[in-house]
């Protein structure tokens, strides 16, 4: 990963629109990566795809009390702001925006952004009121920056769908980018999270890549496996130690369910390593005789 020095970091609305609105008078294109820091190549692939479309780079570090339930991991979510500064700026971030929770909330904050049916299953069914937190703080994000495109990874599969459907809903005037998941050399998505893991749990989490890819290309072959193959599926990762498992297959656009596969859909993993919750999913491509990695 690169470091490099710094870049300028805002604290404020009235600091981050008076900088949009100086490149915007200049003239290039603005774009958005919102994060929650402790940035790894997973997020320094969203900077670099901004960067490369020409855009000038707002990198957002906030971590959301509203998108964490109350027996997660919000204190404990790690806290790098100045190494993620540096990390931002040699991809090619022009700033970063960390404001603190009364800039985002101020007193009397009373609204909820929520987005009908697509927050419901999956990570929504385990986390309850998770995807409301973060429904409403990109829209935040999304009105204080105006960027004209903003980065998500296709790791966060849900948020990605959450994120685009709340976009198109409320006529915010961007476009969404969906980018595919950096991964570790042995298949492991990369997450902020994977720093919890011990040296055993490390050993076995890329596991749940290698099941996702299994399926994948299983149901590429055969579409009528599904109930099969995630019962396969979740016997293995259950055997290695993942516990509980939550193993599906769902359309890409609105996440329905599937019990066949007959066009392109997405299997979608949330697991448990001891305390630590894993999530990643696998495009699935019929006919192709193969899968995407996502
Ligand atoms: O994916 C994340 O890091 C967060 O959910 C996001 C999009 C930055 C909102 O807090």
């Amino acid at each position: 990963m690169d470091v490099q020095p710094a870049c300028q970091v805002l604290r404020t609305e009235a600091a981050l629109r008076q900088a949009v609105a100086r490149w915007r008078m200049a003239g290039p294109p603005v774009a958005l990566v919102p994060t929650m820091g402790a940035l790894h190549e997973g997020h320094l692939a969203l900077i670099r795809a901004g960067a490369a479309g020409g855009a000038q780079v707002v990198v957002s570090i906030f971590v959301n009390p509203k998108q964490f339930g109350p027996n997660e991991d919000f204190t404990a979510y790690p806290r790098t702001e100045a190494m993620d500064v540096a990390l931002a700026a040699g991809a090619g971030a022009a700033l970063v925006f960390a404001p603190g929770v009364e800039v985002i909330y101020p007193a009397g904050f009373a609204t909820t952004v929520r987005v009908g049916g697509l927050s419901e299953g999956l990570c929504g069914a385990q986390r309850p009121g998770h995807f409301d937190g973060v429904a409403t703080v990109v829209t935040k994000l999304l009105l204080l920056c105006l960027p004209d495109a903003a980065y998500f990874g296709e790791k966060d599969f849900q948020q990605l769908q959450l994120v685009r459907r709340l976009a198109a809903d409320l006529n915010i005037p961007v476009r969404i980018e969906g980018i595919p998941t950096v991964r570790e050399a042995d298949g492991l998505a990369m997450s902020s999270r994977n720093r919890f893991l011990t040296a055993d749990q490390r050993r076995i989490a890329p596991l749940l890549a290698g099941v996702l890819h299994d399926i994948a290309l299983a149901l590429a072959q055969d579409g009528a496996r599904v109930a099969a193959e995630l019962a396969a599926g979740r016997r293995r990762l259950l055997a290695a130690g993942f516990d509980p498992v939550d193993l599906e297959v769902r359309a890409p656009a609105d996440l329905a369910p599937l019990e066949r596969v007959t066009g392109e859909a997405r299997v979608l993993a949330a697991a448990w390593l001891g305390r630590t919750r894993l999530i990643d999913n696998v495009a699935i491509l019929p006919g192709s005789g193969s899968f995407a990695a996502g």
